[in-house]
């Protein structure tokens, strides 16, 4: 039990003492302060809200440069307390908020500037910027860059790159991890590091290994990559009868075969019509070309899908990251409120498919889905580029040899535990359902889409065999080298959290 006003107290007078000529009530908040439940409550998924366990933090903390991040690492090790680095908040178990022991949060949002070089075709992005901010401004400055980065333009920059961060470009230019060149980042002992300073070791673990049990990334130098001036995108849905099926199976075979310029997702979902409800396909596609080549590729490859010249849309670059955002109007609405657009509870899990799946499960997957009313399984295609990086260039190690990558979601929105139980419940029984069908030896899962099903620590977060079960999972042969990363830049394991990298 400890003395929460007097740890606050020091914990504010240790930063006054480091950065003494700052006001520090400009950026540090604590419990009776107007911005600090405003701030303790902007979480994304507010099923986390509900985990009781939680402590509420010490204080808030919204850095305007690393100095001040520097001084949280100081008088939070100081002070016994531990850190939590929030970005854009999305973190699928709120690990980025939540704490079962005293600490603070560190939130970036003030952190948020981004410099674009055209002529170098590179930027600098601080972590507190999300998606959405770094796609308008690279617009701004070109019509024929872009940066392959994911789908949701709220989410932040800061988590996103640290897991990985695939969308709609991975085929032609893989994960946003790939193409990071540079990063800042404040580390256990609170000395201000580059690239350079860092090391490449510890370079290679913050992309992809997760920024949370390396310490805090203040901004990234990333390589843009080059976009036509015109891209082509589609929605074709399709009702899931027998057809249907017979359409995903031949997806299944060729969508990480084709062009790297091609990406068709699949989105299987349940959709509530005015007469009736049916669960659908949704065939969701970006080509970095023009029509007129689209259209014979997908004939000669993929003429199952039956696209046509009316079903596609012709626009640049910006516009199709609208498109897959589900946003109409212009880019401007890409810089809108962090978390609003997608706030609701749910929870999600990730599969990768290394063999085509019979036919005979997604019939099973659609009965499923008539138990369920806000249902999803998003299946994003890899090939290409991701094929071509070798599976420990960065921690992330899903590349040649994976169709696909599944992620099953379940979203309600009554709020309580017997609806967060039920929900979860069912999303389990699919997760079981699908182990015979999907990667095997370990059953590989996906960082970014955070699932703490599949496994936390126990005791002082340091156990290798404990943490082995779910770090070869997110990162199969690489997690070793993870944890020896680990062990050489943070020996008191300082940044930790349910599922951070052990010792080696
Ligand atoms: P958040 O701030 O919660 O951080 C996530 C994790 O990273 C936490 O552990 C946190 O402590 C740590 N962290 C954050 N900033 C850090 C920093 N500066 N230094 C060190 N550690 C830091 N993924 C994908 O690949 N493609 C996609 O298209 C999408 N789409 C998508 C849509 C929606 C609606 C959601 C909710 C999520 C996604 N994701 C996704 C998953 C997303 O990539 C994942 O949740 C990211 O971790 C979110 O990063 P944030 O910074 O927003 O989260």
């Amino acid at each position: 039990c400890i003395d929460a006003i007097g740890t606050r107290n020091e914990f504010v007078s240790c930063m006054n003492n480091i950065i003494p000529f700052v006001n520090t009530s400009t950026y540090v908040f604590t419990s009776g302060m107007p911005m600090y439940s405003s701030l303790v409550s902007s979480q994304h998924n507010p099923r986390c809200s509900n985990l009781t366990e939680s402590l509420r933090p010490v204080g808030i903390i919204t850095p305007q440069n690393e100095d001040e991040i520097q001084a949280v690492v100081i008088c939070s090790r100081e002070h016994g307390l531990r850190v939590r680095v929030r970005s854009g908040g999305h973190d699928y178990e709120g690990l980025s908020y939540l704490c079962k022991t005293p600490f603070v949060i560190i939130d970036m949002r003030n952190l948020h500037s981004i410099s674009i070089d055209i002529k170098q075709e590179s930027a600098w992005v601080q972590s507190g910027a999300t998606l959405g901010e770094l796609y308008y401004s690279i617009a701004q400055a070109s019509q024929t860059h872009g940066f392959p980065a994911g789908i949701c333009p709220s989410v932040g920059v800061g988590g996103h790159f640290s897991g990985g961060g695939f969308g709609a470009m991975v085929r032609k230019y893989g994960l946003a991890a790939d193409n990071v060149i540079d990063a800042y980042l404040v580390d256990a002992k609170g000395c201000f590091l580059d690239r350079e300073s860092m090391g490449e070791d510890l370079f290679w673990a913050i992309r992809g290994g997760g920024g949370a049990s390396f310490g805090v990334i203040v901004s990234w130098k990333i390589k843009l990559v080059r976009v036509p001036p015109k891209v082509t995108v589609f929605n074709v849905n399709k009702n899931m009868d027998q057809h249907a099926i017979g359409i995903i199976d031949r997806w299944q075979h060729v969508a990480h075969k084709m062009k790297n310029e091609l990406f068709i997702r699949l989105l299987v979902q349940y959709v509530h019509g005015d007469q009736k409800t049916s669960v659908q396909a949704l065939f969701n596609a970006l080509f970095l070309g023009q029509l007129k080549d689209l259209i014979p590729l997908m004939n000669e490859t993929f003429p199952q899908l039956g696209l046509k010249a009316e079903d596609c849309i012709e626009m640049s670059w910006i516009d199709s990251v609208l498109y897959f955002a589900g946003l109409k109007g212009a880019p401007e609405l890409l810089l809108g409120n962090k978390t609003d657009p997608y706030v609701s509870y749910f929870k999600a899990k990730s599969d990768f498919v290394t063999k085509p799946i019979p036919q005979h499960v997604f019939v099973r997957i659609q009965e499923k889905f008539h138990e369920q009313k806000l249902v999803f399984m998003i299946m994003d295609p890899y090939g290409g580029r991701m094929s071509e990086i070798s599976k420990s260039h960065i921690p992330f190690p899903h590349r040649r040899g994976n169709l696909y990558n599944i992620q099953y979601l379940v979203k309600w929105e009554v709020n309580g535990v017997r609806a967060s139980n039920e929900h979860i419940h069912w999303l389990r029984e699919l997760y079981k359902y699908m182990e015979p069908y999907v990667s095997k030896h370990p059953r590989s899962a996906y960082l970014n889409y955070r699932d703490l099903d599949i496994g936390t620590h126990r005791h002082a977060n340091t156990s290798y065999l404990e943490a082995k079960v779910w770090g070869e999972k997110y990162f199969k042969g690489n997690f070793k080298k993870l944890t020896k990363v680990k062990s050489k830049v943070d020996p008191d394991n300082f940044f930790r959290n349910e599922q951070s990298i052990p010792f080696a």
